[in-house]
């Protein structure tokens, strides 16, 4: 048998470990993604509370005395399917709240060093600290690992590094004065390094520092070279447009199964769905009208254009349609979703986070709706294709690489899965609610989509090749 290759993937969360959105599935999906590949991949993760109570047999793979304002323990572990290694720095990660936030919902305090620890670490292991284990690649995943591409720099590490941009509008800002406790080079705070607008990017360093750069979909690489989408980091990218890759995120098929998915009614067919529809209306405690039962599974926030599905609304309700939504996030976005929900007897509102609830609205709606501003990838209408409820997403990022719409030459050919609308106004989306509406009263064209979401290729084999061509071609870097 062939040996196996060794890279290390760098995340501040990872499925089904701790999961705050679509980056911890990815990162929790690629190393059985890659494995086919030849590539052994561990992910270095952060030991919050709720990560360590769930390890076994774990030991002590490296120490150190001072990282950031006290000592901390690598531990290499198994968990989740995973093969981890563990920082374990209870003065960054031992408490309450979620990884990013503190029990009131603010950013900790101290997010700049929690974050730089983990990729120090990550570094020292490129760098050769395991003695029986070093990776060839390091895979960055958003702004919490960037420094560590800094730090490899610092150390001489000879992994080949690549950093994929989840979502670009957070950059890991924190204050110049900071550099030192940081341990960041002089030299590298300039314009041409991780300085931005007189700060310290976190990303920026990514972004400048690794030998290549990817992002979750083809769609999102070409809008992030433009002042619209780039979030300020445009130019950085048009700098590096060489080394940039667009690889679309894909779904673990084995998790994400509706014929053998624990947490529903099993079905292989669209027909099948109805038991799941109607357990779904009821434990919202609504009854559906004529028109489709949509879905929503997303945080609030901004990106995700549900302030816009606020104002389109009617326009679905009128159809005879109606509304389920999970989310959590932007208190006022929340507050306004559940006035919404006492507002119209078909729209119901779960304001929180439901692992379990979010896979019985997948399997219950007969679409999902996705009016993100933004969407790198999206991962909620690829798992709205696989259970058969048709997405209806804005044309952007991933959504627009991932969704065949019903547009006349959709329908004639036969191949449509979903609905797709531009600009993303309110105006628009109401009118895509509206043919949504439109066609879902068409029940043999509607179920041929059904039939086509459910067949669509959203696995990750195709990705994963891509993924392990660019281990290859970074192997060989240093
Ligand atoms: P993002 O990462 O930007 O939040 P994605 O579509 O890539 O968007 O991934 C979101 C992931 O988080 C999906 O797995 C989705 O099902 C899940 N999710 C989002 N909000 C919730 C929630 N309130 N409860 C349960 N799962 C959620
Ligand atoms: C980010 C993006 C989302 C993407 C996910 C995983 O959270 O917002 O579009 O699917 O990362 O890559």
């Amino acid at each position: 048998m062939k040996a196996m290759r060794a890279a290390l993937g760098v995340a501040s969360e990872c499925a089904p470990l701790v999961k705050t959105g679509g980056l911890a599935d990815v990162v929790g999906a690629l190393p059985a993604a890659l494995r086919p590949h030849g590539w052994h991949l561990r992910t270095l993760v952060p030991g919050y509370p709720a990560l360590l109570a769930r390890l076994s047999g774990s030991h002590v793979a490296a120490r150190q005395d001072d990282l950031f304002g006290g000592p901390a323990r690598l531990l290499s572990a198994q968990a989740g399917g995973l093969d981890l290694l563990v920082l374990d720095a209870p003065h960054l990660y031992d408490r309450a709240g979620s990884p990013y936030l503190d029990e009131d919902g603010q950013d900790w305090p101290d997010n700049d060093r929690r974050f730089a620890a983990l990729g120090w670490m990550a570094a020292r292991v490129a760098a050769g600290a395991l003695p029986d284990w070093q990776p060839e690649v390091l895979h960055l995943h958003d702004w919490q690992a960037g420094l560590a591409a800094v730090y490899c720099e610092e150390m001489g590490a000879q992994a080949g590094r690549l950093m994929t941009v989840h979502n670009i509008a957070f950059h890991g800002l924190t204050g110049a004065g900071r550099r030192a406790a940081l341990r960041l080079p002089l030299a590298g705070f300039s314009p041409e390094g991780f300085e931005y607008y007189g700060q310290i990017s976190a990303l920026k360093a990514g972004l400048i520092w690794s030998d290549r750069i990817s992002t979750v979909s083809p769609t999102y690489a070409c809008e992030l070279a433009t002042p619209e989408f780039g979030m300020g980091l445009d130019g950085v990218i048009r700098a590096r447009a060489d080394a940039l890759s667009g690889i679309l995120n894909g779904v673990d098929l084995a998790v994400w199964n509706p014929a053998t998915d624990p947490a529903i009614q099993p079905f292989a067919t669209p027909r099948g769905k109805a038991a799941n529809r109607a357990h779904l209306a009821a434990e919202f405690g609504l009854e559906p009208g004529d028109g489709p039962l949509c879905a929503v599974v997303s945080r609030l926030s901004e990106q995700k254009g549900l302030d816009l599905l606020l104002d389109a609304l009617p326009r679905l309700l009128d159809r005879g349609g109606s509304l389920v939504l999970l989310g959590s996030g932007d208190r006022a976005l929340e507050a306004a979703w559940r006035r919404a929900a006492d507002q119209f007897d078909r729209v119901g509102v779960r304001i929180g986070y439901d692992e379990g609830l979010s896979h019985r609205m997948y399997a219950g709606a007969d679409a999902v709706l996705v009016p993100s501003r933004f969407e790198p990838c999206g991962l909620t209408q690829l798992y709205a294709l696989r259970y058969g409820a048709i997405p209806l997403v804005a044309l952007t990022g991933g959504l627009a690489d991932t969704v065949i719409p019903a547009n006349e030459a959709g329908l004639r050919a036969g191949v449509a899965t979903g609905v797709q609308f531009h600009p993303v106004t309110a105006p628009a989306l109401g009118f895509a609610l509206d043919r949504l509406c439109t066609l879902y009263s068409d029940r043999t064209s509607w179920g041929r989509m059904q039939r086509n979401a459910m067949r669509a290729e959203v696995g990750w084999d195709a990705s994963a090749r891509q993924y392990a061509a660019l281990y290859e071609g970074l192997a060989h870097t240093r």
